[in-house]
């Protein structure tokens, strides 16, 4: 309930500008409160005649400082309606993930790992943080000149959404700061308190309103609404813990960032540690782990990061995670359940994959009532190379099953109760023909997987194609989702067989919309917003189009990789067409990439060189607009677009590092010299290679000479 005071204000004429801004900044919010109670919730908790007075308030503060009125005052609000969706935002350093760990091995691998890449004794100090890892949604809080200027959400981690208004509404996130960098990103996790979720659960069952499975859901569902009125009214938490871009450096450590950040008022989570190596980070995990079910929020595991920034820096990046970060995860939770029938279906690249369906149970807070059995070994007890599972027991519709699921992960089946199989359960036989197209279902030799070879004429195949191409990590278009996909591909009409047929929908269906209007679910508005985002979506980057396609074995960070390199469609069509499996130039190219291999490699050279699959990614471009990679950045950098091979030892830092750092100053990195080398950079024993260069009139350098070129870039 707003209290009397709110309503008793100074003179609008005698306010700074300052004042002004806090108090509009606070109105925004009292009435951005009272309309969501008012409109979305059916219970006003002001009168009309206060909140009347807080309208007047902000419209009059407005007209005196016309500077501050903001892009979604609430003077141009009527009621709640909401915004027309969200704007995307480029994000201008990338929105990372981390890299996993569940075993504790794997963080002394992680520390390894690092001093090989950094070449660091096995006694050389080398300190991490180590924190909870939240779990919500990442959001990152752009600040120019100490105000709070834009809010974007993760979204694929170069591209997210605009959610400025909404962030606003979150009393964690400062409006303004005072002594911070004149640019200043910074990054961290909106998630919801279990009190507060168990509240807002409690209310939209009171009222018949949908309630969620968990606080990360409730969380992200409330920070992506299109009305920062229902935000405002959603008690949604903060913590600071990374940064993007910023003009100047926080500190020199991640510890004094992370205290830097609380200095400039947000809040950073107080079970953040300095551990010495792996020993304490176990350590700290543990008590973190202790700490976990009376901490008052979701946590998931802990994340070690490197604290000296500078080698945070030397470190850098894979394609879509840093090397000096590693999240270690809290083991899976788990339950018992029936298993009810046992179900397959055919995925987008043929793979026949056997889903539990189970009795409903909850694992961890969530229903689950699907799980993965993964393939026809692991129902059967044995890996694929015949080793027993489960010491061999086999897995049977009606069997008791033990379930788990870790985060997001799909839920998955650990192992069986024998005393519980009825007598006359049967083993389950794999189908070894399309259960969908008939077709008849192979297992390559050194493959797990069964696949159907009907290709493109399986619909299955297509159907789950065109559902990845439509996917929140692909082009993500709303209004588009599974169910329609599947409406849509069987419609007499207006058929969506392949994903160009999307973007050809509209023409198809005449200017008015007469077709469409009239489907299952659609009405005139509804049709008019699916054309718009099908439109917004033309335009779309490198990365994401190739994720889009689904190519066997090319997932996100390989999508990312191939963008980066090859910078542009043409470029990489170009190349890839030419290319042949295990021979030539861009072969080689291609399997020169960081993190590509021969597996990644083949398949999509065999996908470019497969005339049905190219004359229907052909259509599909003619429709796009395609946004060259976003590339490092080069600018001023003296090694932008040369092509540098290193040979020979190097003595302060390992070839990797070296490899890593030259491709993010923009140079290509080539493991033989030929003309179209330009630098070399030799070693100690060095050998060809430095005489081939030398015959050919290269410029070659030593390491030393290598760091001066680059200097501190
Ligand atoms: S650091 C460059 N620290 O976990 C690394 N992330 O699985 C940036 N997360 O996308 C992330 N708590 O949303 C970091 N203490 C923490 C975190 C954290 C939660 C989330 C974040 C990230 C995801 C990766």
């Amino acid at each position: 309930m707003l209290q009397g005071p709110v309503l008793a204000r100074a003179d609008v004429a005698s306010l700074t500008e300052a004042e002004a801004a806090a108090e509009l900044d606070q109105l925004a919010l009292a009435i951005a409160r009272a309309d969501q109670a008012y409109h979305a919730e059916d219970r006003p908790d002001i009168s009309d005649a206060d909140y009347d007075a807080l309208k007047r308030r902000n419209r009059d503060l407005e007209r005196h400082f016309p500077a501050l009125k903001r892009a979604n005052s609430p003077t141009d609000r009527v009621g709640s309606a909401p915004a027309e969706g969200f704007g995307k935002v480029v994000h201008s350093v990338r929105m990372l993930s981390l890299e996993n760990a569940f075993a504790e091995d794997e963080i002394a691998e992680f520390d390894s790992r690092i001093r090989r890449y950094l070449n660091l004794g096995a006694e050389a100090p080398l300190a991490f943080t180590a924190e909870p890892k939240i779990d919500g949604l990442s959001l990152s809080l752009r600040y120019e000149g100490g105000h709070l200027v834009q809010a974007a959400t993760r979204g694929d981690g170069e591209i997210g959404e605009n959610v400025t208004a909404n962030a606003r509404t979150i009393a964690d996130i400062p409006h303004h700061l005072t002594d911070a960098p004149d640019l200043l990103e910074v990054r961290g996790e909106v998630y919801m308190a279990h009190a507060d979720f168990a509240a807002l659960n409690a209310g939209a069952t009171r009222t018949g309103g949908k309630s969620f499975a968990n606080p990360r859901n409730a969380a992200a569902g409330s920070l992506r609404q299109l009305d920062p009125a229902i935000t405002a009214a959603r008690p949604l938490c903060f913590f600071a813990y990374a940064w993007g871009a910023v003009s100047a450096p926080l500190a020199d450590s991640q510890m004094g960032a992370i205290a830097r950040l609380g200095a400039l008022g947000f809040r950073v989570n107080p079970l953040t540690a300095l551990c010495d190596g792996p020993a304490e980070l176990l350590e700290h995990y543990r008590q973190i782990e202790a700490q976990r079910a009376t901490l008052g929020y979701d946590i998931d595991g802990v994340v070690y990061k490197v604290n000296d920034l500078d080698l945070q820096r030397r470190l850098g990046f894979r394609s879509a995670t840093p090397r000096w970060a590693i999240a270690h995860k809290f083991p899976a939770e788990r339950a018992w359940t029936r298993l009810v029938a046992i179900d397959i279906q055919v995925g987008r690249t043929g793979a026949l994959s056997p889903v539990a369906r189970l009795d409903p149970v909850t694992v961890g807070g969530v229903v689950v009532s699907n799980a993965t059995l993964h393939n026809e070994d692991y129902i059967a007890g044995r890996t694929a190379t015949g080793e027993p599972i489960r010491d061999g027991r086999d897995i049977r519709p009606g069997d008791w099953v033990e379930v788990y699921r870790a985060g997001d992960v799909i839920p998955k089946i650990r192992d069986l109760d024998p005393a519980r199989r009825a007598p006359d359960a049967q083993p389950y036989i794999f189908p070894d023909h399309c259960p969908e197209c008939g077709s008849e279902a192979i297992r390559e030799p050194g493959d797990a997987i069964r696949r159907c070879t009907g290709g493109m004429i399986c619909p299955a195949q297509a159907v789950e194609k065109l559902k990845h191409f439509v996917s929140r990590g692909a082009f993500d278009i709303e209004g588009l989702g599974a169910r329609q996909i599947e409406m849509f591909f069987v419609d007499p009409d207006l058929a969506i067989r392949e994903p160009a047929d999307i973007f050809t929908l509209a023409a198809r269906d005449g200017a008015n919309l007469a077709k469409l209007k009239n489907r299952d679910g659609f009405g005139e508005k509804s049709v008019g917003n699916l054309f718009q985002a099908i439109e917004e979506t033309r335009r779309i980057s490198l990365s994401r189009l190739l994720f889009a396609l689904g190519i066997r074995h090319l997932g996100e960070s390989g999508s990312a990789l191939l963008a980066q390199h090859y910078g542009s469609w043409d470029r990489l069509v170009g190349a890839i067409s030419r290319a042949r499996i295990g021979e030539g130039p861009e072969w080689e190219e291609l399997l020169s990439i960081d993190g590509v291999g021969t597996v990644m490699a083949t398949s999509i050279v065999t996908t470019f060189h497969q005339p049905a699959e190219r004359a229907s990614i052909d259509r599909l471009v003619t429709q796009l607009d395609i946004q060259d990679a976003v590339r490092p950045a080069t600018e001023g950098s003296p090694v932008a677009g040369k092509t540098v091979v290193f040979t020979g030892t190097l003595e302060k830092m390992t070839r990797a590092e070296a490899k890593a750092r030259a491709e993010a100053l923009g140079a290509k990195v080539a493991g033989s010299v030929s003309a179209r080398t330009d630098l070399v950079v030799a070693g100690p024993g060095a050998g060809s290679k430095a005489k081939q260069a030398a015959a050919l009139g290269i410029e070659t350098i030593d390491e030393d000479g290598w760091l001066a070129l680059i200097g501190g870039a």
